[in-house]
């Protein structure tokens, strides 16, 4: 059952007279439960196209549509975590997971119950009564996760959000969201330009082109699960590494000859 598809879209911006075509006939589809990266290079429209998908930014041209219907505009059906951690300082993490809930207005103690539920699947029982400028960079963006879970969005839409980790509690951070994906089953389109990342977690991989960002390819990933730090170093996560490596570094060379 197809989840999400974007059919066509170009994105062009108008900046004090420049034109900036961003993204260009971009086509996608994820199914339910599906874990879908996109990587490419810098700069090459991945943060305009889950923009857009997430309803903060207008397509040129093109739709989306979630369950065959078209979206417009932002909503809880699309839930959204960033790189930048986005709590709320002055609220503790019990109070920043319940925040949706309570624009819902979910009654206090059922909103308790699921934050409670979302703080203990990303491993933060003890720390209800934090405030965020107590934690981590790890634990924060635990929080965000949780936050977004919470509101039971029909999918996940992620911009990379463990860019501003370190290496080893990205990867903490990556067996994390790994596991929550098997667990809940939701529905997962993530952003990153972390090869290995991509490969870690990923069901389906689309790959970008340079500016105005195009779907160059799609790669499968098929790896024995549980997929952990240990996948890093299988032959078949190697050659499907090396195979989006390849294209990238094409896409870059191509860019350089543009210049
Ligand atoms: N609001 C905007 N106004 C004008 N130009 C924009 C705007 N947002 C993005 N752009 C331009 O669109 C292009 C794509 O930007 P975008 O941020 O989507 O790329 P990206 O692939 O996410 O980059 P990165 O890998 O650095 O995160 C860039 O040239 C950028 O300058
Ligand atoms: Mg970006």
């Amino acid at each position: 059952m197809i989840k999400l598809k974007v059919e066509h879209l170009s994105k062009t911006f108008e900046n004090a007279g420049r034109t900036i075509e961003a993204i260009s006939d971009v086509s996608l589809e994820i199914r339910q439960s599906e874990f879908v990266m996109i990587v490419g290079p810098s700069g090459c429209g991945k943060t305009t196209l889950i923009n857009i998908i997430g309803g903060l930014e207008t397509a040129s041209s093109g739709s989306v549509l979630l369950d065959g219907k078209p979206v417009a505009g932002p909503g809880a059906d699309r839930g959204m975590v960033f790189q930048g951690y986005s709590l709320f300082p002055w609220l503790t993490v019990q109070k920043n997971v319940e925040f949706g809930l309570k624009m819902k207005r979910v009654p206090a103690a059922q909103r308790a119950e699921t934050a409670r539920r979302y703080i203990e699947l990303v491993g933060l029982q003890g720390f209800e009564q934090a405030l965020p400028k107590q934690l981590s960079g790890g634990m924060k963006q635990r929080v965000a996760i949780a936050r977004t879970l919470a509101n039971e969005p029909e999918v996940l839409l992620m911009d990379e959000p463990f860019g501003a980790l370190d290496a080893q509690t990205r990867v903490v951070m990556q067996e994390l969201l790994a596991d929550i994906s098997r667990r809940t089953g939701t529905t997962i389109l993530f952003i990153t330009h972390d090869i290995d990342e991509a490969v870690l977690l990923g069901n389906r991989i689309y790959v970008m082109s340079r500016r105005p960002g195009r779907i160059r390819d799609l790669v499968n990933v098929d790896l024995p699960e549980p997929r952990n730090h240990h996948s890093l170093v299988l032959p078949e996560f190697l050659a499907i590494k090396s195979r989006i490596m390849e294209m990238l570094w094409q896409e870059s060379q191509d860019a350089a000859m543009d210049r």
